[in-house]
């Protein structure tokens, strides 16, 4: 019965062009990933400043990994509450300018303990439509009263929170979005939450060490809670969360996704810590990759097509599922990864390639690409 539920379910997926069958890589090495034994450019990669691919990270991981050992072997509230988290999330707190953090296993669990854990029936939750699904399941599990606004339209918030009267509501937004790429108007948010006085969530996953003076993002002029991921700019996996006083004790006590888990193994936490340092004097690649994602964005503009995001996330608008789907497929034949982002990762019949430049790529990687896109969609798609 079950069995019957599945396929019907892949075909109708499958139909609506939105089926998902990631190539097989057999490896990686820096701005290139190896598909089928070809070397391919790697326009799909979160690792923002090369950090991931850099060997120093990678001997950081290891000694650390020897050091420490493998795992965490439980939950932090059972015998894993190791002093080099506490070390390593004190040191992200400062750097960042927050009074406390906590690691998270992931950026996904880090958004579910946080919106299940600290908003509940009593309270009433605005979101942006386009937050990341991690959020949005949070949500659901908190059983809070939400609803979402427009995407990035500050304007739609401020109705919303003039209707409601309420006094305990939160916001939850994105600094810098996943898909879209487009940059949260910082300044405006702040006005918002000056006059309606609501608690604020800015996930910064995508610009902490990718954006902002020393890498230390672009929204702590107007976030009260701001998690963020090890694994993008970073270069390492897992998560942190960054708060005021008092709440990392609120999530030791209540949240269940950090209570019922096995910790982040203290080898990642002593990794993070000095990942850290390299972030900050990291400057050259963060202008490396504001030039290129500039550089990426102009060449796809001149080349006729429609292009979104503010740094170094940018979305091609396709539109037609089976067709973005159909272009990935085709570069990567020409030896290029691209990432096309369907729904329900974008909206229905607004598929996109999404594109994350790095501090790795040049100028010729991006010629190329952009003249190889414009080719296929040229000449295989009569654009
Ligand atoms: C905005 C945003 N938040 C959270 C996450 C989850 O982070 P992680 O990959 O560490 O689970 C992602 C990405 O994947 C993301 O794009």
């Amino acid at each position: 019965m079950f069995a019957h539920k599945f396929e019907r379910r892949l075909l109708s997926q499958r139909k609506a062009g939105l089926f998902r069958d990631p190539p097989l890589l057999d490896g990686r090495n820096g701005k290139h990933v190896y598909v089928d034994g070809a070397k391919v450019l790697n326009l799909s990669s979160n690792d923002y400043l090369g950090l991931g691919s850099s060997q120093k990270v990678n001997e950081i991981v290891a000694q650390n990994f020897l050091k420490f050992g493998s795992s965490a072997s439980s939950s932090r509230l059972v015998s894993a509450n190791h002093k080099v988290i506490h070390q390593a999330e004190s040191a992200f707190a400062e750097y960042f300018g927050y009074d406390e953090c906590v690691f998270f296993p992931s950026g996904y669990q880090a958004n579910l303990a946080v919106v299940s854990t600290f908003f509940d029936q009593e309270d009433r939750v605005f979101f942006d439509k386009h937050i990341h699904a991690s959020s949005v399941t949070g949500l659901k599990a908190g059983q809070c009263q939400f609803s979402g606004f427009k995407h990035n339209n500050l304007a739609h918030l401020e109705k919303r929170l003039e209707k409601s009267g309420r006094d305990t509501t939160a916001v939850l937004t994105e600094s810098l979005f996943s898909m879209d790429g487009d940059i949260l108007d910082v300044a405006e948010f702040k006005r918002l939450k000056a006059r309606h006085g609501f608690l604020s969530v800015i996930d910064e996953a995508h610009a902490f060490g990718a954006l902002g003076p020393g890498g230390q993002g672009i929204g702590k002029d107007a976030a009260d809670i701001a998690p963020g991921t090890l694994g993008k700019a970073m270069g390492l996996f897992g998560a942190f969360v960054l708060m005021p006083k008092g709440l990392k004790s609120y999530l030791f006590n209540f949240a269940s996704p950090l209570i019922y888990s096995t910790s982040l193994p203290a080898a990642h936490a002593a990794s993070a810590l000095e990942i850290l340092k390299i972030v900050e004097e990291s400057e050259d690649r963060r202008e490396r990759l504001q030039k290129n994602s500039r550089y990426l964005r102009d060449r796809l503009a001149e080349a006729g097509f429609q292009v979104a995001g503010d740094a170094h996330i940018l979305a091609v608008e396709i539109g037609e599922e089976t067709k973005t789907y159909r272009i990935s497929r085709r570069l990567l034949e020409r030896g290029m990864f691209v990432f096309s982002a369907r729904y329900p990762t974008v909206p229905q019949g607004r598929a996109i390639l999404r594109l994350s430049m790095t501090a790795m790529h040049d100028e010729k990687d991006i010629r190329f690409f952009v003249e190889q896109l414009k080719e296929i969609c040229e000449h295989e798609f009569l654009q």
